[in-house]
């Protein structure tokens, strides 16, 4: 069960399956383009979308509003201090403002930044300047019904021979979990492995904490000799490893907005530093309220709870296994954040240059008034010169689990959504793009069912 109850509450947006037919009509067949009364359960991203706690809410109201050394940015600081061990400490708005600084500060043009898989905000800021952003996840991240428990690994072997090879590597950074690659963990012995081979080759190593919480528990539950430790002392473990992390704290601190470059080293601190005036904010705000700098303080306290994440972890398995059950089969093992739909099993008929987990995740939007993400060739495809489409190498339909929002029986309304959508799966017909911008087309696009 829910290890909290609800004090606030939220009315949901009841349209009639009349009422989204005309809102998808008018949307252009983009989920991007509905307006947020007309969705019913929003699973679109656990970013930002999470409920705060009554202390979180009880700490706005202390927030201290100074430009210059405001008290909530003390706290802030000495709650991630203790928690990360890294000595500087920089908020930011969100987390792509994060990674800008950072690689701005830590890159020089041509130099390679190394993941077990960047976040698309991620790659595309190593890419702005002029650096090369290089997935290198681990074998069995390929396999998305394989068993493996930490899928979200990065292939040691392949950064070794990269190294040997001379490759002018300028940091690796692990995402935990790994977003990308369908919200799977990454070991502690694969972090521990990644030390070692940075520490060989005098390469910097980097954490994108956005769900380390998470990270952390899945160990606890995943990983032999870690049964018996608690998820805030692993995720200490974690960040004890790094150099530093990126973090959007729109995820594991359960607030709103924010962001957090933490950093060991003091020089390259003071550049960041010098970046994040221009550019944010005095680093006692870092381009956010005081007020949100206490509810995120807060919300990195409660969320390595282990009655929270084992309600979290369990309630995406279970939303995994009755999506399956009901003909949606998911990305196993299922992380914490979100479970991830197999498009192309549900929709062999419909080929990935008509996006078939676009098709239906406007289907069970059609259904149930319910919104996923697409994973799949819309979002990570790209029309070739010839005019031909590159395909993604998955078509997933992400359905996020935004913290403390839904209770079970809003997923059982999703699980009975998909039922029927995957009863008529036979009649459903892929999508056509009728109108897109050149880059980051997902956004925007416009599109008619093919
Ligand atoms: N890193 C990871 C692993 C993320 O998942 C995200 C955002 C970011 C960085 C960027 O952080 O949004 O605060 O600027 N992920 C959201 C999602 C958008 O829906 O998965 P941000």
């Amino acid at each position: 069960m829910e290890p909290f109850k609800i004090k606030m509450v939220e009315p949901l947006p009841m349209l009639s399956r009349e009422q989204r037919a005309a809102a998808l009509r008018s949307a252009d067949y983009n989920l991007f383009r509905l307006g947020a009364d007309q969705v019913t359960i929003d699973l679109f991203t656990d970013s930002g979308t999470g409920a705060m706690s009554a202390a979180q809410w009880a700490a706005l109201m202390v927030g201290d509003e100074s430009y210059a050394g405001a008290r909530s940015f003390f706290r802030f600081e000495r709650v991630v201090g203790e928690l990360t061990g890294h000595p500087h400490i920089l908020p930011t708005h969100q987390g792509r403002a994060a990674e800008r600084i950072l690689f701005s500060c830590l890159l020089r043009p041509g130099q390679v930044s190394v993941s077990n898989t960047h976040f698309d905000t991620t790659r595309a800021n190593v890419e702005l300047i002029g650096g090369r952003a290089l997935d290198l996840p681990c074998r069995a991240a390929a396999e998305l019904d394989g068993k493996e428990p930490f899928k979200g690994n990065l292939d040691v072997e392949e950064l070794e021979s990269l190294l040997a090879r001379g490759v002018d590597v300028g940091c690796v950074v692990m995402t935990v979990t790994n977003n990308a690659g369908g919200g799977q963990p990454v070991s502690m012995a694969n972090l521990e492995a990644v030390r070692r081979v940075c520490d060989r080759h005098a390469v910097p190593f980097f954490l994108d904490a956005a769900r380390f919480a998470e990270n952390a528990y899945l160990i606890t539950q995943r990983e032999p000799g870690y049964e018996s430790r608690a998820p805030r002392q692993v995720a200490e473990e974690m960040f004890a490893l790094a150099d530093g992390c990126v973090a959007s704290l729109k995820k594991d601190a359960i607030a709103n907005i924010g962001g957090l470059i933490t950093l060991r080293s003091a020089e390259l601190a003071a550049r960041c530093r010098e970046l994040l005036i221009a550019t944010e904010g005095f680093p006692t705000y870092g381009g956010l309220a005081g007020r949100d700098l206490e509810a995120l303080a807060q919300g990195l306290l409660e969320v390595t709870d282990p009655a929270y994440l084992r309600h979290r972890a369990d309630t995406a398995t279970w939303f995994a296994d009755e999506l399956e059950s009901a003909g949606f089969p998911c990305v196993r093992p299922a992380g914490c954040h979100a479970v991830y739909v197999d498009a192309r099993r549900v929709l062999p008929h419909v080929p990935a240059r008509r996006f078939p987990a676009h098709a239906l995740a406007c289907e069970l939007y059609l259904e149930g008034g319910v919104r996923g993400f697409e994973v799949g060739t819309l979002s990570f495809g790209r029309v070739l010169e010839d005019g031909r489409e590159e395909e993604a190498p998955h078509e997933l339909l992400r359905l996020a689990l935004p913290r403390r929002v839904y209770t079970r029986s809003h997923l059982e309304h999703v699980v009975r959504s998909a039922a029927a959508v995957s009863a008529r799966a036979g009649s459903i017909s892929g999508y056509r793009i009728t109108e897109a911008p050149r880059s980051l087309r997902h956004f925007t696009a416009k599109l008619v069912p093919a």
